[in-house]
């Protein structure tokens, strides 16, 4: 298969590549698109087959479950039973946007979509193609990150070649994404709201709007950086996901000590001839002496980093480095989310300095 790479990165919207990237879904074919957190690969979610072509084309395991993309709450309603009353609320204070809710499912989303889970996780993208595409297709469009299952997820529309190119249809390129992190998950099947997964809507956006809300205890890690042994609620975060080819090491404490640290800790390994990354800021990164030195951003934009994150570790398995180091990014909105990510590709690997 050839697959196509519709431009949509310029406005106006070019009606045309929407329309076709329409007809490939509603034939039951995969459309990677953009959103605002991450390119995802779409098919129609209310379509097993499509779901099942999801899965191959990423090679993920089949028990791990897609997120439903609509585009207005009343398919929402139509896809699941018994909603209750914290989505509307959730709804109209985050959506479009980056917060992903699981409900009790209905029958009319197979269970090839959900994993066969009896829940649904459902979003509302804030992205003009993600929205244009939905409502031109008329499709409920599931859609994992459109990376093959273990890399980064893919931020840019090249990345999604990268990795899918030959097993896709067609890749509405929208251009870069905005935040670069995926979306936060909530689960609402339970009597408190629980995050599954840390995004850019953080723990206190969430608990203006509904009161209590709890992290699961399955992501939460101790200052070893294991977790509480409890399993996470959604099966994407039990899998060791993001791993870079490099062998990343997170080095976190005060900034002159973890420079120093990781000076020393790079030019040891490239004495014994291994390739070394680091991940420096703007702030930082001349201060480093030795490796291949890439900049995530700026410390005092922590938006920058979140963007970057998944750029910089696919950038170092293009380098083809053997070891990788990285300074901590515990910034104060994006951290949880920003730190959840680079703690798995390090395998949880950090040194306190
Ligand atoms: O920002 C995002 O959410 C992006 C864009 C494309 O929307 N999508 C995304 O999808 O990150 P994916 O498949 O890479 O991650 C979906 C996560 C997985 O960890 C999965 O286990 C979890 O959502 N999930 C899906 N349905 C679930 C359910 N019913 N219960 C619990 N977890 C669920
Ligand atoms: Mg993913």
């Amino acid at each position: 298969m050839i697959t196509r790479i519709l431009d949509v990165s310029s406005e106006p919207l070019d009606e045309e590549c929407i329309k076709e990237a329409s007809e490939i879904l509603k034939k039951g074919g995969l459309v990677a698109f953009p959103t605002e957190t991450v390119y995802g690969l779409g098919g129609d979610a209310t379509d097993k087959e499509a779901s099942r072509k999801i899965y191959a084309a990423k090679g993920r395991p089949s028990d791990n479950p897609l997120i439903v993309h609509i585009s207005e709450f009343s398919q929402l309603e139509a896809i699941s039973s018994g909603l209750p009353e914290t989505a509307k609320k959730l709804a109209d204070a985050f959506w479009p946007g980056p917060l992903t809710m699981v409900v009790n499912k209905n029958e009319v989303v197979p269970y090839e979509t959900t994993g066969g889970l009896d829940t649904v996780a459902v979003r509302m993208p804030n992205n003009p193609v993600a929205l244009a595409l939905i409502n031109e297709s008329g499709c409920m469009i599931a859609a994992p990150s459109a990376n093959t299952s273990g890399r980064p997820s893919p931020t840019k529309a090249s990345h999604v070649y990268e990795d899918l190119s030959g097993k896709i249809e067609a890749i509405l390129d929208g251009g870069p994404v905005d935040i670069g992190l995926e979306s936060t998950i909530v689960d609402l099947t339970e009597d408190v709201v629980t995050i599954l997964r840390p995004g850019y809507i953080n723990m206190d956006m969430l608990k203006e709007v509904v009161g209590e809300v709890r992290m699961d205890p399955g992501i939460v890690y101790n200052d070893k950086g294991t977790t509480s042994g409890a399993k996470p609620k959604a099966p994407g975060m039990r899998y060791k996901h993001y791993a870079p080819k490099g062998d990343l090491t997170i080095i976190s404490g005060d900034e002159d000590a973890v420079i120093s640290t990781i000076n020393k800790m790079a030019a040891e390994a490239i004495e014994k001839g291994s390739k070394v990354g680091i991940i420096s800021t703007s702030e930082t990164a001349g201060k480093y002496t030795a490796g291949e030195v890439l900049i995530i951003g700026n410390r005092s934009d922590e938006g920058s980093i979140a963007h970057n994150l998944y750029d910089i570790l696919r950038q170092f398995d293009e380098l083809d480095v053997d070891i990788i180091f990285s300074e901590s990014f515990a910034t104060p909105k994006m951290g949880q989310a920003i730190m959840n990510r680079l703690l798995k590709a390090a395998g949880q690997k950090t040194i306190e300095v």
